[in-house]
């Protein structure tokens, strides 16, 4: 599905963010990337979609890789992959399902999308996500009178309106309290699991990382130091990512 092959970020010259890394993502599963911030994190997941662009290295999706695309080739080829923010990125003057259709827009011809001419498929489609993200009856409110909850929902619902083969999201709960951030992981959790994406994201909270990945990617100073099953993430472990031991217990 996604391998990064020795992929390398230097902002500056001489100063790496992300070092070699080599990474492969299933078709299936929720794998969860921690550790200190500052280490990486958004800037693996930005290179993933080129919102960053690498130093070196591959990215491999679907057999392609993205880091030698531009233009039109690397915007049909960012269609396929869905983005979860955390600051949900939403146009806040617009509708809920105004940004449910945004999520369509690279689908749709330009002048289609200006006259909002969407097809009665992705109409249908932006409704049953509504109602899957708990949303129903939400269409015409407009996004900038939502909670931070809600807005996350919207968030999740246009990036599946692309129909990815793979979502990537980039601390999708930090903007959020406790208990809407388990919410929002069990969502992002049901939502992939039902249709089969793959979802790669980062985290702050080790413990719902633990509780809602299939895989963890501990990373340290721009390296994977760890990758396995949430099973074996030990305090060993979670020490050699974060270093110190003080906050542990
Ligand atoms: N656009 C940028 N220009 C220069 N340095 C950056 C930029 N974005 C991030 N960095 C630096 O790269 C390092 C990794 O940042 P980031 O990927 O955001 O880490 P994380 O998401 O793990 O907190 C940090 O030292 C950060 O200051
Ligand atoms: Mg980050």
């Amino acid at each position: 599905m996604l391998e990064l092959k020795r992929l390398s970020k230097s902002y500056v010259p001489g100063k790496p963010v992300l070092v070699d890394i080599d990474l492969e993502i299933a078709a299936r599963g929720i794998t969860s990337v921690i550790g200190p911030s500052g280490t990486g994190k958004s800037t693996l997941i930005r290179c993933v979609n080129r919102l960053v662009e690498p130093t070196s290295g591959e990215i491999l999706f679907d057999g392609v890789d993205l880091a030698g695309l531009s233009g039109q080739r690397l915007r049909h080829a960012r269609r396929h992959i869905g983005m979860v923010f955390q600051e949900y990125n939403l146009v806040e003057r617009l509708t809920v399902m105004e940004n449910l259709l945004s999520g369509r827009l690279g689908y749709v011809s330009p002048w289609a999308a200006w006259r909002r001419a969407f097809p009665p498929d992705d109409l249908r489609a932006a409704f049953e996500l509504l109602d899957v993200v708990g949303l129903a009856g939400y269409a015409n409110r407009r996004a900038d009178a939502l909670s931070g909850g809600q807005r996350q929902r919207v968030g999740i619902a246009r990036a599946v309106m692309q129909r990815p083969k793979l979502l990537l999201a980039d601390e999708p709960t930090s903007s959020l309290d406790p208990k809407t951030s388990v919410e929002i992981m069990q969502l992002l959790a049901d939502v992939a699991r039902s249709r089969e994406i793959p979802v790669l994201v980062n985290m702050h909270d080790v413990e719902l990382a633990r509780r809602f990945a299939d895989r963890i990617v501990g990373m340290s100073e721009g390296r994977i130091v760890y990758d396995g099953p949430p099973a074996t993430l030990t305090d060993g472990v979670l020490k050699s990512i974060y270093g110190g031991e003080a906050w542990l217990h």
